[in-house]
């Protein structure tokens, strides 16, 4: 519930004249800061508390604002709270409020504080909540590629550069690179929060204050790891809004292309996998379409996340110190990525469990476009033969495969025998999709054994990070 008669400013004193109706809409930032209301409350309440610490509160005056915020918190979840534009942000909001309810000591909470810390503050407490919620749905789409990857160990699919078929691989295989993906964005997200935990409050408007603060007693109410040293940086800086929302451009950049690949996998063309139908939508008109729209959508939803970033950029380009009006807008952008990746995440997580692999689809895609011959050469470097004339020789098999309508698997002996005298019935075993994904037995290859170790290594790995946070 939004109100918009005009009330008494906080900060009205020095004027002579109300504000224009429509520059107090168009400097107003409740609409979207309260969402904050939560973290405005708790660092409101560790800020009385250390307030009382140093001897700048009475103990009533302490406890009494401490129960009118949390009377509020209650208020704003039960929906009772009346939000007023002409009290333009959050803060301002429930501060009036407080003193509305509990009288001369509501007026006493801002004491030692300024909307410039206080907003700050807020900022950080908030995106460190939500980062601990994105890193929650990250590791749960983490654990359900895993298990796909450990069901899928022995199917092979083509592996593709430049989309044509280049190798076969192991499907597990193909599932680990997106782990690893998800591995550094976790990475990126967990040294992100190190940069957000850390408490501007009590750099006050850009300087300090003049009371005796404990700012260490404050941070450590509220979690912070490091409080933050210079009172200019600490009102001013919102690089840690960029960073996290780079790290928001580069996940959903990964969920993107990932997308890609399933959208192509679940075409007509490719038939490698199918989607649970609670996935997909049908089209209002052709009554035989199944289309994924979710990756779809999140391989659209990147391009926000991109704008995002590059909208804070150049918020922040120009900016002189300390603060400036010009950081309210920080906030739209950063709440449009943190909805933004936890729900892509989360719809990922709860989608891969319903994907059905086509192994034999993607078997027979293998079979085709010669993807065995980097063995046949291989093959015949280890009878002697040097790598660039094998490539020659095996090229010139291939010509004959197409002319032919053979796969280099079906071509017998005599005919091998036109391009090398050193192919014998050996051949037969690397010229396998099996045998070609076997003989790749290194740390990081797509070995099946090795792709068993390498998804070992995840668990330890999916075990150890569950600690961290
Ligand atoms: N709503 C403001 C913001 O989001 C709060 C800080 C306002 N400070 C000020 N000096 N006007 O940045």
């Amino acid at each position: 519930m939004t109100d918009s008669k005009t009330v008494t400013k906080p900060w009205g004193g020095r004027f002579t004249q109300a504000t224009d109706a429509f520059v107090e809409a168009f400097t107003a930032s409740v609409e979207f800061d309260k969402r904050m209301y939560q973290q405005d409350i708790f660092g409101s309440i560790a800020h009385a508390t250390m307030l009382c610490h140093v001897g700048v509160l009475t103990q009533p005056e302490r406890d009494s604002i401490i129960q009118g915020l949390q009377e509020i918190e209650l208020e704003i979840e039960q929906g009772q709270f009346v939000w007023s534009v002409s009290l333009e942000d959050v803060h301002m909001n429930i501060e009036a409020r407080l003193t509305q309810k509990i009288g001369a000591a509501g007026k006493k909470l801002h004491t030692g504080r300024s909307r410039n810390d206080q907003v700050a503050t807020d900022m950080r407490l908030y995106l460190r909540d939500e980062i601990d919620e994105i890193l929650i749905q990250l590791r749960r789409l983490q654990s359900a590629l895993v298990t796909l990857a450990e069901q899928e160990v022995d199917t092979i699919l083509p592996g593709c550069t430049h989309l044509q078929v280049a190798q076969p691989i192991s499907f597990g295989h193909h599932m680990l690179a997106w782990f690893e993906m998800l591995k550094r964005d976790e990475a990126r997200l967990m040294d992100c929060r190190k940069r957000v935990n850390v408490m501007p409050l009590g750099a006050a408007a850009l300087a300090g204050t003049t009371y005796p603060i404990d700012r260490h007693f404050t941070a450590n109410l509220l979690g912070f790891e490091q409080v933050a040293e210079n009172s200019l940086d600490a009102v001013s800086d919102r690089d840690f809004v960029i960073e996290f929302c780079f790290v928001a451009a580069q996940s959903m950049t990964h969920l993107s292309r990932w997308s890609e690949e399933l959208i192509l996998w679940v075409s007509q063309q490719f038939d490698f996998i199918e989607m649970g139908d609670s996935f997909c939508t049908g089209s209002s008109i052709m009554p035989q379409k199944k289309n994924p729209d979710v990756p779809e959508l999140i391989r659209g939803k990147s391009g926000r996340a991109n704008g995002n970033l590059i909208t804070l950029l150049t918020l922040m380009k120009g900016q002189p110190l300390a603060y400036n009006k010009d950081n309210q807008e920080d906030k739209e952008p950063l709440f449009d990525s943190v909805d933004t990746l936890k729900a892509s995440f989360r719809v990922f997580a709860d989608m891969m469990p319903t994907i059905i692999v086509k192994k034999e689809n993607m078997r027979a895609a293998a079979a085709k476009g010669f993807s065995t011959a980097t063995d046949l050469a291989d093959y015949l470097v280890k009878k002697g033969t040097a790598f660039r004339d094998a490539h020659e020789v095996v090229g010139k098999a291939v010509r004959y495969g197409i002319d032919n309508n053979k796969d280099l698997s079906e071509m017998t002996l005599v005919e091998f025998s036109q391009f090398s005298s050193d192919i014998d019935e050996d051949v037969y075993t690397v010229l396998t999709l099996e045998g070609s994904c076997a003989a790749r037995d290194h740390f990081g290859g797509t070995a099946p054994s090795q792709v068993r170790q390498a998804i070992q290594r995840a668990k330890t790995y999916m075990s150890m990070s569950e600690e961290k946070v």
